[in-house]
């Protein structure tokens, strides 16, 4: 049987607008192309790490219109479980709005919608299917208790939690997330979640060490193209980047995580994992759009 992994979290429409630079306040600019996809920080994990053939369970919530049916069937599409996925009536889906320039980069607003009523009660609900994951992903695009109440529901049966704290939340515990096997944040997630300096390199690797003296097990702070620095209490590895041309930055950090999540229970090695999922970003990075742009197994293997 393919390893499971269970993503606890959000889903969005993405509506992409591509043009030169972004517009400045009061500024109406003219742009050169618009697309929808698929995206939200938990289905894009959840879809990366399907398409490189983990078995993944997804708890999520969608709204009562048209988007909520679309990402229902894109789950499906992607051959992930969507029996704990349910419709909020009412509730606009998730959508993000998002600007993408002609160096890649990026900038976006997110209306959570559905995502906005994903709770602990829902974590619960879909007890028996978690049990029997090797792995819980979650983020923070759903409410910072659900968040809370996964982390204490993989501790109390003994399963692994990936948590990846963004959008970056000035308001999150950092001592309710300290249960978390894995802690993924950003350069400014981290400064956020510590409130210490991240600069320089050795101010990450300070930074992440006090998450581990929490009780994290371990921290790996993302560094764009610079990579990725992987921190546990007895060692400090540095994850390389790997080279490409940027076209769309969007979901990059998803497609690190989601296909680290595929590679890590596929072979409990965390250093050669993060080395693929490093490649596996980067390439998401050469396409346009958050899922459009995740490559399958099969694919990722010819590159
Ligand atoms: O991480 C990228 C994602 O952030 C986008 O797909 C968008 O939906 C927002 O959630």
């Amino acid at each position: 049987m393919a390893p499971r992994i269970a993503v606890i979290g959000s889903n969005m429409m993405d509506l992409v607008t591509y043009g030169a630079r972004m517009a400045v306040p009061g500024e109406t600019l003219g742009a050169s192309d618009f697309a929808i996809g698929f995206g939200g920080k938990g289905a894009n994990q959840a879809v990366a790490a399907a398409r490189l053939g983990a078995e993944v369970v997804m708890v999520a919530k969608v709204g009562s219109d048209d988007f909520g049916d679309r990402q229902i069937e894109n789950f499906r599409a992607n051959g992930i479980d969507v029996a704990h996925v349910e419709r909020v009536e009412g509730a606009s889906s998730g959508v993000a709005s998002i600007f993408v320039d002609a160096h890649g980069e990026n900038a976006i607003l997110i209306v959570k919608g559905a995502n906005a009523s994903l709770l602990p009660e829902d974590v619960d609900a879909a007890a028996d299917v978690l049990k029997r994951c090797a792995l819980i992903l979650l983020q923070n695009e759903v409410p910072a208790e659900t968040v809370y109440y996964a982390i204490d529901f993989g501790r109390a049966h003994g399963i692994e939690v990936l948590f990846n704290p963004a959008p970056a939340d000035a308001d999150l515990d950092p001592e309710r997330i300290r249960n978390a096997t894995f802690l993924v944040p950003n350069e400014t997630e981290l400064a956020l979640l510590t409130g210490l300096p991240v600069g320089t390199e050795e101010e990450v690797e300070a930074a992440a060490r006090e998450l581990i003296k929490k009780g994290v097990g371990t921290v790996v702070v993302t560094m764009g193209s610079r990579g990725a620095l992987l921190v546990e209490a007895g060692e400090t590895h540095r994850v390389a980047p790997f080279a490409v041309q940027a076209v769309d930055t969007t979901g990059a950090g998803d497609a690190f995580i989601g296909s680290f999540a595929c590679f890590y229970i596929e072979t409990g090695d965390v250093k050669a994992s993060l080395a693929q999922a490093a490649r596996y970003a980067a390439l998401s990075i050469t396409r346009r759009g958050a899922q459009a742009s995740y490559l399958r197994a099969a694919e990722f293997e010819r590159v």
